[in-house]
């Protein structure tokens, strides 16, 4: 993720490029930055770390920053952590002093996505005499363009095309070279960018919120082209450096509804671009079907030596570690204990030296998840953060790091958050499951394409997505409502109750199935609601005998198990199915209709999805 902008028009562009940058924030927002330049002056570039508010009021608001061709750019850190060095915008020239730079740079740049290859490119360029002074690929980007700009002196297309063909990855990239003043090169592969065009002015952005206010007119750049924006016109260009034309779109939604991508609330968004997260957490750690976790440090002597494994998480994190634990305990034969931060850091708890505590969390900031490391730290304990926000409190205090490639989560109940946090371990596991010798290749490799398939089968899941609101609707008055599952099926349970209470305010539990019977049991009545999870074969039968037990009570029931299964439908009321995968996996998939269930009785019962009362989406406090 990452939030651009650009402007090249008549009026002073860092108000506007401010302005759009405010809509673009749920982004990203560890830090941000603008260029602006100024006729044929050199160009200024002002960057402030945190939230956009830092760089407002250092640009007075933008007045302080003159010119009329712009870019702007609000982050979300994958290549080295926020601040205000590492924020862009980023020049092919030297060492920037004090975080606002007026020099004559040839080519100054933002950029959106991940430069896979910036290493090697970096090695080139160090080589050809460049100098670095932040940890990002975007900076790399913006130097191999000024590289290519000056070796082959034909011009901005044949620079960029050049770059194109030099990266691998992702990018929207937006420059201005020196030697054209009051004009806007943009490049795209892989990530979201729009160009907008009124009389006299031109607007590139990430999103169409950004620009919204100014035009709804605008152009689709695809991927691999090129567009040169000048004030109110804009060419585009295929690799070949021959001009394309394409058709103006009109922009039809409103401006709120744009913000989220056109989904009614940023929940919907969220659960939508589980996919694209799960596949850019599995890239950023596999190359080649190798793990390779930049941010790990653990050696395969230290793996093999751990005797047990200390999950620890709040919330929806703390489930993804009880899920955790099935599958790590199955893949790596060691001890795993899941524990809530808030109980783990006040039980004095007697931590083994040769263990791993593994902390989750989306935000890094949870107060409870935050002590627990820093008490497992005190008592000589390897500490592993699963964390989203990079530069967070636990990822800086941590020894180790698994970043999730969640991007920016917005809406309170997390949905894609957790769900790489589950890709995290699935990775984690095989991994030490390799190196302990419980996985050999060949299965690891086929647990790999097995993973690589999952994001598919959740596009399948919500394809199907009107079912489950018809149903939610239906049970939206619902007083209670029993989940119900054993094993890596309770774990789902746990999640599936969660998202149901905390958006849609219906009291609900989860139950081991096989516990109801030991007090719960007692509490069904005519029309409660129990939704059985059966994914794992061999516990099926048990689970429906459980759930049966509560029908001939009066509860009504619904299953939710893997396509196959149909012989349920003698049983339960009504039936969500889901693809098959392997047994260790179907927490990815299960989760989907439990968080579209709360998600639409949320809906049905007219409640703010994105705020549920009482919540914050990071506690701070204990
Ligand atoms: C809050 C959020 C939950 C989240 C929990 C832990 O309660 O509403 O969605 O699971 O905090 O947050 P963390 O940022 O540590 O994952």
């Amino acid at each position: 993720m990452c939030g651009i902008v650009g402007y090249a028009g008549n009026k002073q562009a860092a108000p506007i490029l401010l302005e759009g940058l405010s809509k673009l924030e749920y982004r990203g927002y560890d830090s941000a930055g603008i260029a602006v330049r100024d006729k044929d002056k050199p160009v200024s570039v002002v960057k402030a770390k945190g939230r956009l508010s830092k760089l407002v009021e250092k640009t007075d608001e933008g007045h302080a920053v003159k010119g009329t061709c712009g870019i702007g750019h609000t982050r979300w850190a994958t290549h080295g952590e926020p601040s205000e060095i590492n924020a862009h915008p980023h020049i092919s020239g030297c060492e920037p002093k004090g975080g606002t730079i007026t020099d004559d740079s040839g080519v100054v740049g933002v950029h959106n996505g991940i430069i896979e290859n910036f290493q090697e490119l970096k090695d080139k360029l160090l080589r050809h005499d460049y100098k670095f002074y932040s940890e990002t690929d975007t900076e790399v980007a913006v130097k191999l363009v000024d590289y290519y700009y000056n070796k082959y002196g034909i011009g901005p297309i044949d620079a960029l095309a050049k770059t194109m063909v030099r990266v691998r990855g992702s990018y929207a990239l937006a420059v201005m070279f020196r030697d054209y003043p009051g004009e806007i090169w943009v490049a795209r592969k892989d990530s979201p960018m729009i160009i907008g065009v009124t009389k006299g002015e031109s607007f590139v952005a990430s999103d169409v919120p950004a620009i919204l206010k100014y035009t709804r007119n605008v152009y689709y750049i695809g991927n691999l082209e090129i567009a040169r924006l000048t004030p109110g016109d804009v060419h585009f260009y295929n690799l070949d450096g021959d001009e394309i034309r394409k058709e103006l779109t009109e922009i039809t939604w409103d401006a709120e509804a744009a913000e989220k991508g056109g989904y009614e609330h940023f929940m919907m968004k969220e659960i939508h671009e589980q996919p694209k997260a799960i596949i850019d957490t599995i890239n950023a750690s596999v190359k080649d079907n190798e793990f390779c976790f930049k941010d790990i440090n653990l050696t395969p002597e230290m793996i093999r030596n751990f005797k047990q494994i200390y999950i620890v998480a709040c919330g929806s994190a703390y489930h993804v570690g009880v899920a955790a634990q099935y599958v790590l305990e199955d893949m790596v034969r060691i001890p795993v204990r899941v524990e809530l931060a808030s109980e783990f850091r006040y039980r004095n708890p007697i931590l083994d030296k040769d263990s791993l505590c593994i902390l989750v969390s989306q935000s890094g900031e949870t107060a409870d998840t935050l002590a627990a490391l820093r008490l497992a730290k005190e008592k000589g304990v390897r500490t592993l953060a699963v964390v989203n926000v990079i530069g967070s409190s636990i990822a800086r205090e941590a020894d180790d790091i698994f970043y999730t490639m969640a991007g920016p989560e917005i809406a309170v109940a997390t949905t894609k958050a957790y769900s790489t946090q589950l890709i995290a371990f699935y990775l984690l596991a095989l991994w030490f499951g390799r190196i302990r010798e419980v996985i050999d290749h060949d299965r690891c490799i086929a647990l790999l394409d097995e993973m690589r398939t999952i994001p598919a089968k959740i596009e399948k899941i919500l394809e199907d997505k009107e079912r489950l609101q018809w149903f939610a609707s239906k049970f939206s008055n619902a007083h209670d409502i029993f989940f119900i599952g054993r094993g890596i099926d309770f774990a789902i349970s746990l999640e599936g109750s969660l998202k149901m209470k905390e958006i849609s305010y219906i009291h609900s539990e989860a139950y081991a199935a096989g516990e109801l019977k030991h007090g719960t049991i007692s509490l069904i009545e005519d029309g409660t609601l129990i939704i059985g999870v059966i994914t794992q074969g061999a516990l099926y039968e048990k689970t429906i005998s459980n759930m049966v037990e509560c029908k001939s009570r009066g509860a009504y029931l619904m299953g939710l198990t893997t396509y196959g299964n149909y012989e349920i439908e003698d049983r339960a009321d009504f039936v969500a199915y889901i693809p098959k995968t392997d047994e260790h996996f179907t927490t990815s998939l299960a989760v989907i209709p439990l968080q579209l269930m709360g998600y639409y009785m949320a809906v049905a019962r007219g409640l703010d999805v994105d705020k549920p009362r009482n919540l914050a989406k990071s506690v701070t406090v204990e």
